[in-house]
């Protein structure tokens, strides 16, 4: 299995996305306009826009596994992606019929989703998760690879809300790098496992039923073009 993340090597010059970018057309930002989120004092909007501006594509634009995987055993409906980067993923499920809602805390990023929809329905909104989450109930709601370098970023506590927007009958879809992001390689970073995310979802076992938790190798290619295995730990919970 090949990277459709982060690591995944970008596919080419075509994307053109410049530095004057805002959130993209029908795009909320209720994260304001300066880049930082009120009241975190986090680095976090400078950081991911810096990422995103480094380069004109980041990600390989593929959808992830995991996600894909969940989705196809799905009927469309609402999905919230969170921390959706260039919108691989939100791409993929708006082709499938889903209604999306594309959330990142990065102007560029939701401005790259925007283009890559094309007239999908795609609603982008601009949250710092950390502050503010989107309003309403999904059927299906993923978080892939939802990490920040800040010690800070409450996952958990986001994670927890993400559960708590999934609809009666809907999916919760957590995927996470284990071990080594890719882009890290390097020094081993002790990730949250699969069971870590369990825990600190903390679902009651009479409303959700837990349908996949596991580690999951796949190959992924790093910065210096390498490619290496890394564990994506994995945690898929139906609302009951
Ligand atoms: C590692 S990338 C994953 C992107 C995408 N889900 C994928 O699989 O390719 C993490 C994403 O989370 C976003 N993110 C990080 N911290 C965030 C926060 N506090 N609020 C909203 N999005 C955040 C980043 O901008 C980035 O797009």
């Amino acid at each position: 299995m090949t990277d459709g993340h982060a690591g995944g090597a970008p596919t080419g010059p075509d994307d053109t996305t410049g530095p004057d970018e805002t959130a993209g057309a029908g795009g909320t930002d209720r994260a304001g306009e300066s880049g930082r989120a009120a009241g975190t004092g986090s680095e976090a909007p400078e950081f991911w826009e810096g990422f995103y501006r480094s380069r004109p594509q980041v990600f390989s634009g593929r959808v992830n596994p995991a996600l894909a995987r969940a989705a196809r055993a799905l009927r469309p409906g609402t999905a919230l992606d969170l921390g959706a980067g260039e919108g691989g993923d939100t791409a993929w499920l708006a082709e499938r019929g889903w209604t999306v809602t594309a959330v990142d805390i990065s102007a560029t990023a939701l401005a790259r989703v925007a283009r890559r929809v094309g007239g999908f329905p795609v609603a982008l909104e601009r949250h710092d998760l950390a502050v503010t989450f989107p309003a309403g109930g999904f059927d299906l709601v993923s978080a892939q690879y939802l990490h920040s370098l800040d010690d800070a970023f409450p996952r958990a506590a986001i994670l927890r809300r993400a559960a708590s927007a999934v609809a009666p009958g809907g999916t919760l879809l957590v995927v996470g790098h284990g071990g080594l992001a890719p882009r890290g390689w390097g020094a081993p970073l002790r990730m949250p496992t699969a069971d870590d995310v369990l825990v600190a979802l903390a679902l009651d076992p009479a409303a959700w039923e837990v349908e996949r938790r596991e580690s999951v190798e796949r190959v992924s290619t790093g910065p210096d073009g390498a490619e290496r295995s890394v564990p994506d730990e994995i945690v898929q919970a139906r609302r009951r």
